[in-house]
C-alpha cells in the first residue's frame, strides 16, 4: 500500500538516473516541502524546521512555501478586501503587486535569510525562474490566478546537484509575461511532479477533521468528496486536499498533510508512520 512506498520509493525516471549518475551518490529521490499558514510569522518555528531540514543529509529537499495570513495582512493594509472561492483567492490584477511583493518578496527573502542562518546554502526562487513552471488561467472567475503545468527540472536538477536548498514562491507567469498567483499546494504538486518527489504538505493543523473534529488517518477521493459537500472540509483544506489527491494519483502514492508544529515527525512520516492524514490515490 501507498505508505509503504514512503520507505520503497519505486524506481528513479531516467533523469533521476542522470542525476544519480552525475553525483555518482546514492541520495534517495527529493523531497517536496510545502509549508504555510503561522509558520510563516513565527520565527522560531521556521527555525526549528529548517534545522530538521539540515539534518536530512541523505535527501534533497525543495521547499514551496504559500503565505496566505501575510498575504491578508498585506491586502489590507493596501486597503483591499479578499475574496476567496473554494479556499482559492480571488485576485483582481490589480492586487498582484501587493501578493507577488508579498510571497516573491519579503516571505520569500525571509526564508533563504533565515536558512543561511542556519548554514543552509538556500535558493529563493517563484515558480517562473529557470523556466520550471508554465501558468495558465485557471478560470475566469478567480482573476489572476495561476493553473500550473511542469515544464523545466533543469534548474533544479542544478541546484539540487550543488546541494543548494530552492526556496519556491506560488508566483508565476502566463507565457504572456502576467504574473500570476497559484496556490501553494498545488505550486508544490508541480514542483513534485517535475521531479518525481516525495511530497508532504505541512500547515498549521494535525491533517484533516472529520464531522467529529477527530484528525483522520487516511482520506480517498469519494470520502473527501462527501466531507466537502458538507462543508467538513473547507477553505484552503479544499484546495490542499485536492490537490494531494492530484498528486497521490500521479504518483501513484500516498501523500501526508501534517503539521509543521513537530518538526521531527518528518522523519517518521518519510519511514511511513507518524500523526497526519495520508490522502491517499484512487485504487
Ligand atoms: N476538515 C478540516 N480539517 C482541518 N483543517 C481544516 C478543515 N477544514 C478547513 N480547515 C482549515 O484549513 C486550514 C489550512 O489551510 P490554509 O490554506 O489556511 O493553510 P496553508 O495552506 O497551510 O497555508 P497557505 O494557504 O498560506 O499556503 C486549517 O488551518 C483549518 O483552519
Ligand atoms: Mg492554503
Amino acid at each position: 500500500m501507498a505508505i509503504a512506498s514512503f520507505r520503497t520509493p519505486p524506481a528513479l525516471t531516467d533523469r533521476g538516473e542522470d542525476v544519480k549518475k552525475l553525483t555518482g551518490n546514492t541520495r534517495k529521490k527529493p523531497l517536496v516541502i510545502k509549508i504555510g499558514g503561522a509558520i510563516l510569522n513565527q520565527a522560531s518555528a521556521l527555525n526549528a524546521l529548517l534545522a530538521v531540514i539540515s539534518r536530512l543529509k541523505d535527501q534533497a529537499v525543495v521547499l514551496v512555501h504559500g503565505g496566505g495570513c501575510v498575504v491578508d495582512d498585506r491586502l489590507e493594509q493596501a486597503g483591499f478586501t479578499t475574496e476567496k472561492k473554494n479556499g482559492l483567492r480571488v485576485t483582481p490584477k490589480a492586487q498582484i503587486p501587493v501578493i507577488s511583493g508579498a510571497l516573491a518578496g519579503n516571505v520569500n527573502k525571509s526564508i533563504v535569510a533565515q536558512a543561511a542562518g542556519l548554514n543552509i546554502p538556500a535558493v529563493g526562487l517563484s515558480l517562473c525562474d529557470g523556466d520550471m513552471v508554465a501558468c495558465r488561467l485557471a478560470a475566469p472567475e478567480l482573476g489572476a490566478v495561476g493553473k500550473p503545468l511542469p515544464r523545466s527540472s533543469k534548474l533544479l536538477d542544478t541546484l539540487l546537484l550543488g546541494r543548494f536548498l530552492p526556496v519556491i514562491a506560488s508566483i508565476g507567469a502566463l507565457d504572456n509575461g502576467e504574473l500570476v498567483n497559484v496556490n501553494a499546494d498545488d505550486a508544490a504538486v508541480v514542483i513534485c511532479q517535475l521531479l518525481n518527489a516525495e511530497l508532504l504538505l505541512l500547515t498549521d493543523v494535525n491533517g484533516v477533521k472529520d464531522a467529529q473534529n477527530q484528525y483522520l488517518k487516511t482520506l480517498n477521493s469519494c470520502q473527501a468528496g462527501q466531507l466537502i459537500e458538507q462543508g467538513v472540509i473547507a477553505g484552503g483544506m479544499t484546495a490542499k486536499v485536492n490537490a494531494a489527491l492530484k498528486a497521490a494519483n500521479q504518483l501513484r502514492r500516498s501523500i501526508a498533510v501534517a503539521s509543521w508544529q513537530s518538526p521531527e515527525q518528518i522523519i517518521h512520516l518519510l519511514n511511513g508512520d507518524g500523526a497526519g492524514t495520508r490522502i491517499q490515490p484512487d485504487s
